[in-house]
């Protein structure tokens, strides 16, 4: 951690001048904040940048900040690291976790892959740097369809952690994946029947929703892609009325980026996660936020050799993220 002198202050009570000193605790530091479309709204307007797994991805890598403060989920600020060893990564929450990353143990995932041998494994970055570092090429949401249509017509493909986002794909590239089974607790419950209720009380609005959700509501949705293309497909659609599917928080950047038209999130539905709400996005909060610049931590730490394993199918996605479309 640089060398600065910060005193142990209290958390300020007052909502303005927490911000405020967020702001100052930031500058002191020389941190980059960097934030997710999922974070609370008062956390968004503090970011430097705002963006989805592939941007942050690609924001960390280039950063020269000695410190990154990473409000989005643990896999999101572990793959900061990888991509920047030199600076510090710090993360307001430790718990800020994610179910799709839970349901892919590395020694399971080890044990998978050794039944198909021959397979190629593609991965969603929504997993640790363990899985990560086991795995050929990582995608996000934005890149994943690029990704696989690159690689040869015949080669197997093994591909985890989201079921869901797995099946989109089959569907978008004809390529017969094998998939793990997880999902993610807040996309896959989204209410069908709340969705008939939505589109008979608002017939004009266009739904739109992440890849993450099951192929039932897929099949209805007028577009389906990554945070930042549902952010840019509905800035630029000359519809004004859209029903969200995806996780709330990213109805902030919405409002602000296309004030004027309207943004109906879609509830959630009755399983584990009652809600539509991200639980684990939501354990970073203003007040964790303060003590983490304050205290320079938590900090992501993890050994070289992992660092380093995890490193080669994250540059592979960059790389095959970034080739010419044929
Ligand atoms: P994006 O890469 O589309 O931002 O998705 C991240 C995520 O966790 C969605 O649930
Ligand atoms: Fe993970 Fe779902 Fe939260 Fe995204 S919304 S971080 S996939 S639990």
């Amino acid at each position: 951690m640089p060398n600065v002198n910060l005193s142990r202050q209290t958390i300020p009570r007052d909502p303005v001048l927490l911000v405020q000193e967020i702001r100052r605790l930031k500058a002191e530091r020389g941190a980059l904040l960097l934030a997710h479309y999922y974070q609370d709204d008062d956390i968004q307007d503090l970011a430097d940048f705002v963006g989805d797994s592939l941007e942050l991805a690609r924001a960390a890598q280039r950063s020269r900040a000695r410190v990154i403060a990473f409000c989005g989920v643990r896999f999101m600020a572990e793959v900061a690291k990888i991509l920047n060893p030199e600076a510090e990564v710090l993360i307001p929450s430790l718990e800020a976790g994610c179910s799709l990353e839970d349901s892919c143990q590395p020694e399971d995932f080890r044990r998978w892959r050794e039944e198909h041998p021959g397979a190629v494994a593609v991965t969603y970055i929504n997993c640790s740097a363990a899985v990560k570092a086991l795995s050929d090429v990582i995608v996000t949401s934005s890149s994943a369809e690029k990704i696989i249509r690159q690689l040869p017509a015949n080669q197997p493909i093994l591909f985890a952690p989201d079921r869901h986002l797995g099946a989109y794909l089959r569907r978008k590239t004809g390529r017969d994946l094998i998939l793990w089974p997880g999902a993610c607790v807040v996309h896959e419950q989204f209410s069908l029947e709340a969705l008939a209720g939505l589109k008979v009380a608002h017939p004009r609005a266009w739904l739109v929703a992440h890849p993450e959700c099951p192929e039932g509501l897929l099949a209805q949705a007028d577009f389906v892609g990554s945070t930042s293309a549902i952010l840019r497909h509905v800035t630029e659609s000359v519809h004004d009325e859209f029903i969200i599917a995806t996780e709330p928080g990213i109805i902030h950047q919405m409002e602000k980026q296309a004030p004027g038209k309207r943004f109906i999130p879609l509830p959630g539905g009755s399983g584990e996660c009652a809600c539509n709400i991200c639980p684990f996005m939501k354990k970073n909060t203003l007040s964790n936020l303060f003590e983490c610049l304050r205290d320079g931590q938590p900090r992501i730490e993890m050994s070289e050799e992992l660092r380093l394993a995890a490193l080669k199918p994250l540059e592979r996605m960059l790389e095959m993220a970034a080739a010419p479309t044929p």
